[in-house]
């Protein structure tokens, strides 16, 4: 499996999640972590995973994982495995919103094919920290979409 992280942090805490993540998808393939700010349509080539994950911000995606998703082409995601994450304050998700369920429907507008519902990982504050056991949790996560997949 050749798997893309493509994640926006303002403080660190969502791509300390990413690296977690990255660490356990590269027992089955490589993988490319990429900032927000770092990624061209040309990243998507020969990847058949693509996992987004950043921060919410006033309810919804950061300003810089929108202009990420807004430039992949219409179609560029046509069947490929996809599934995004977010950090946020921990309350419902109605009063905190979720970067990670808006990211998900842009993918799936490309064509994505979602795996694993959006997921969320939360913080104790603005800044951060994340709150204890996130990192962990991000770990079973991510295994569960190497199970969900079935990759050996
Ligand atoms: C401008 C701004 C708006 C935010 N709005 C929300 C929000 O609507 N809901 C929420 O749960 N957290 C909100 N937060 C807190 C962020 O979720 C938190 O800063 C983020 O999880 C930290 O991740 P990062 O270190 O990767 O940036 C906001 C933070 C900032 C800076």
């Amino acid at each position: 499996m050749n798997t893309l992280i493509i994640c926006d942090s303002e403080f660190g805490n969502t791509y300390r999640i990413a690296e977690a993540i990255a660490e356990v998808m590269g027992r089955v393939g490589p993988v490319r972590l990429l900032r927000a700010g770092e990624f061209g349509p040309g990243a998507l080539e020969g990847v058949n995973l693509v996992l987004v994950g950043g921060p919410t911000h006033r309810h919804t995606i950061s300003k810089r994982l929108k202009a990420v998703l807004k430039s992949m082409p219409r179609k560029a995601l046509r069947g490929v495995p996809v599934a995004a994450f977010d950090t946020r304050y921990r309350m419902p998700r109605w009063k905190s919103g979720s970067a990670a369920s808006v990211a998900a429907r842009k993918l799936r507008s490309r064509g994505g094919r979602q795996i694993v519902p959006p997921e969320s990982f939360f913080v104790a504050a603005r800044e951060g920290p994340l709150e204890d056991g996130e990192i962990e949790w991000a770990r079973e996560w991510a295994a569960s979409i190497i199970i969900r997949l079935g990759v050996r």
